[in-house]
């Protein structure tokens, strides 16, 4: 009953020729997204070619970050309103490399869900323990706590409407997957965080992505998973075939 959804997150690579080729190769071999959601986050310079290029195709857009202002004094921000009349579908906000090194914090990554609410867009909301965290078995702990933090205030409506990506951070880039099980087992403590927050009726509509190292190999396993809807996937997301591969995981 929940749309599988797979995200490509570019991280900073790609530039606007680069984002047009890749376009022109998948988008006529992508899943219809009533099957299958495919999307991919590109980095602000290039989301003009990615929504041009991507005009009458399955392919949803992300943004990989947004301000929770729309307009200002605040050089070098994204504004979610200009996303959204571009025609930006979701946006990540809190991925671990937001976090670590620039510094953002739950507060803000509540305020940016709100923003991107506000004008029409759909949150991508990342969050995952590192590898202390877990070693300290606090990993459930910790991951209830950034949802939890990054929910406030929203309504039940907007929450079963956005995605969650649980993301180990130990495992992105790192070409070490957590296993399946391990990937189902928080994922499960993120619905069970929503159903406690709102009721379950909002977490089972809610949808929970895995990321850290998916990738065409083990892209099915993951998705065979009671409580992993998606995938949010870096490294394997920019080659086309394999994206394409990780898109069409269903066939
Ligand atoms: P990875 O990155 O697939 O390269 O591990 C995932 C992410 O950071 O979203």
């Amino acid at each position: 009953m929940r749309t599988p959804i797979i995200a490509g997150n570019w991280k900073m690579n790609m530039n606007p020729e680069q984002t047009a080729e890749f376009v022109k190769a998948v988008k006529d071999k992508l899943p219809a997204s009533t099957k299958v959601e495919a999307v991919i986050a590109a980095p602000a310079v290039d989301l003009p070619a990615l929504l041009e290029n991507a005009k009458g195709s399955e392919l949803k857009v992300a943004a990989e970050n947004s301000y929770f202002e729309d307009e200002g004094a605040f050089t070098g921000e994204t504004s979610p309103k200009v996303l959204k009349e571009m025609g930006v579908d979701y946006v990540i906000i809190g991925h671990s490399e937001r976090r670590d090194y620039f510094h953002e914090t739950d507060e803000d990554i509540n305020k940016k869900a709100h923003a991107i609410f506000k004008n029409g867009l759909l949150p991508i909301i990342c969050c995952g323990e590192s590898l202390e965290t877990r070693e300290a078995g606090k990993a459930e702990e910790w991951v209830e706590g950034q949802v939890t933090a990054a929910l406030k205030g929203l309504s039940a409506e907007q929450v079963s409407s956005l995605v969650i990506a649980y993301e180990p951070i130990w495992a992105i880039g790192t070409g070490k997957t957590a296993s399946s099980d391990q990937a189902e087992e928080i994922c499960a403590v993120v619905r069970k965080t929503v159903a406690k927050l709102y009721d379950q009726t909002v977490a089972d509509k809610v949808r929970i992505q895995y990321g850290g190292s998916v990738k065409p190999a083990n892209v099915k396993e993951l998705m065979a998973k009671e409580n992993i809807d998606g995938g949010l996937v870096g490294g394997a997301s920019l080659v086309p075939d394999s994206y394409l591969q990780l898109v069409n995981y269903k066939d």
